[in-house]
């Protein structure tokens, strides 16, 4: 490991142990089920500074509702719920162990503006709620399982017309975002901003939405 690749995991854990102290909760410590298989990619909390600056709280509506996707030890859940004013917010978590320690920080932590759900899934099993419009997706899975997920996405979109918001860190699958309607609002380094609007082209029947394979 280099000096900066060291710097780069020095400031990640500062920043881990600062956001925890602040906020009372547990998101930082090694935890044994964040373990990398297949498709599904392991646990690493986000810096949620990042989440402010790509998507600045003045620009979310009242109806704005929040989901985590792989929303680990639950991290982003409460900073968007310290942080935000979204009517709802969601995290849904692969991990039993991982879901477990962020149902304990939500319990514990200093008072959310918006109400919790956390829900104890594989994203291919987890029924997209038709209110939800903007999603946070820290590189949780990636090949056909990320590809599922966007068709479904697209699918209740199509079902429940609303402007869907993707906020995506390390977007290694961004392409099957932007084949699928989305569009690029902006980028900040390792995080971008995709918004797909009801009327937007691609993501049809005939590519198979709603469809689990
Ligand atoms: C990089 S971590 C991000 C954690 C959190 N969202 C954050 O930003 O602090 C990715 C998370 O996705 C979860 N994950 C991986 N595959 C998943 C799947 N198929 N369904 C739900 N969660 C999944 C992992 O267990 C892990 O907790």
């Amino acid at each position: 490991m280099d000096l900066n690749q060291s710097l780069r995991r020095l400031r990640r854990h500062l920043y881990g142990r600062y956001f925890d102290i602040r906020h009372r909760v547990d998101t930082t410590s090694w935890a044994a089920e964040s373990l990398h298989r297949g498709d599904h990619n392991s646990y690493a909390p986000s810096e949620t500074w990042q989440l402010l600056r790509i998507l600045p709280p003045s620009e979310i509506l009242p109806t704005d509702t929040f989901a985590d996707v792989g929303s680990g030890k639950g991290r982003v859940v409460v900073a968007a719920a310290r942080h935000y004013g979204f009517r709802r917010i969601v995290g849904v978590e692969l991990s039993a162990e991982l879901d477990r320690i962020a149902r304990n920080n939500v319990a514990e932590m200093r008072p959310a503006r918006s109400p919790i759900t956390l829900v104890h899934s594989d994203v291919d099993h987890w029924d997209i709620p038709p209110d939800l419009t903007v999603f946070h997706l820290f590189n949780p899975f990636t090949g056909p399982t990320f590809r599922r997920f966007v068709t479904n996405i697209v699918a209740s979109q199509r079902k429940h017309p609303r402007t869907i918001r993707v906020v995506y860190v390390r977007p290694v699958m961004a392409e099957a975002l932007t084949e699928q309607g989305f569009t690029l609002v902006r980028s900040r380094r390792t995080v971008s901003l995709y918004a797909r609007e009801p009327s937007a082209a691609g993501g049809g029947p005939e590519h198979g939405a709603g469809v689990r394979y």
